[in-house]
């Protein structure tokens, strides 16, 4: 049984619930570097190891917090997967992106997929991933793991396109909030203050305050953000397909 280590930026969930997946055929995952709450990890994995890394796409490239974070992950031609997760609009560059930094870290790629799960914004394909999705996800990374380190074609364009910083929404915080600090804590980039209100120059607009506050006092209730979130939903209905690559 291969051990797989899972390496993931995952601020609202469908990152990691892809990799969770994918780890399930060995038996799960053997270990598992949180890069969302980790600031920067050193490790080097060994030959025998086996990484499946993931990060969602944020303006069609991986979030440049995310990929400061894996900087410190080195492989010694350790085969991984590198995975991105895209709220139905497209992964652009992304997917080449972590690849090769995957590569120039010492892994040794043998599968990438471009997957897709509910975007951070508006309600889009609010249930992936689904079932299905998962499941292709399990098969494929069985398929990707099998056989032997070779080159593939990764859809993408170097020089990669502008992208990768956060968003331009800054949650609000209601009344109904009773300081719990559970969104302090579990902010990736530390963008929420002790009295719980939001850093505007550091926040990303992961949301990941919004999905978890326990209360609902995190919020996006505006009038410009629901005008925004109703057409960019009604944009991006059409269903998309994930992609795998081996
Ligand atoms: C700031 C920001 C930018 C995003 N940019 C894109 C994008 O370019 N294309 C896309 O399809 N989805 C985009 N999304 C949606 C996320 O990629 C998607 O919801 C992802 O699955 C979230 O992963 P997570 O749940 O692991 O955090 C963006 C989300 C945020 C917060």
């Amino acid at each position: 049984m291969k051990k797989v280590i899972l390496v993931y930026f995952s601020p609202t969930g469908n990152t990691r619930k892809t990799l969770e997946a994918m780890a399930a055929p060995f038996g799960g995952a053997a270990d598992v570097v949180d890069l969302t709450v980790t600031d920067a990890p050193v490790r080097t994995f060994d030959e025998d190891d086996v990484v499946i890394f993931g990060t969602p796409v944020y303006g069609g490239r991986i979030p440049s917090v995310a990929r400061a974070r894996l900087a410190g992950l080195k492989g010694r031609g350790t085969r991984c997967i590198v995975a991105v997760t895209y709220g139905n609009r497209h992964y652009d560059d992304a997917l080449l992106e972590l690849a090769d930094l995957a590569k120039e870290q010492g892994f040794a790629v043998t599968g990438a997929a471009a997957l897709v799960g509910r975007h951070t914004f508006g309600e889009i394909q609010t249930e992936r991933p689904d079932e299905n999705d998962l499941a292709a996800d399990r098969e494929f990374a069985v398929r990707a793991l099998s056989g032997e380190a070779h080159e593939f074609v990764i859809p993408g364009n170097r020089p990669y396109r502008d992208g990768g910083s956060g968003g331009k929404f800054r949650p609000l915080t209601s009344e109904a909030c009773v300081h719990c600090g559970l969104c302090v804590k579990a902010c990736p980039v530390h963008a929420i203050a002790d009295d719980c209100v939001t850093i505007a120059d550091t926040c990303l607009s992961c949301f990941r305050c919004i999905r978890n506050c326990p209360k609902g006092a995190k919020n996006m209730d505006t009038e410009a953000y629901r005008s925004f979130a109703v057409a960019f939903t009604e944009k991006l209905k059409a269903r998309r397909e994930n992609e795998y690559y081996c």
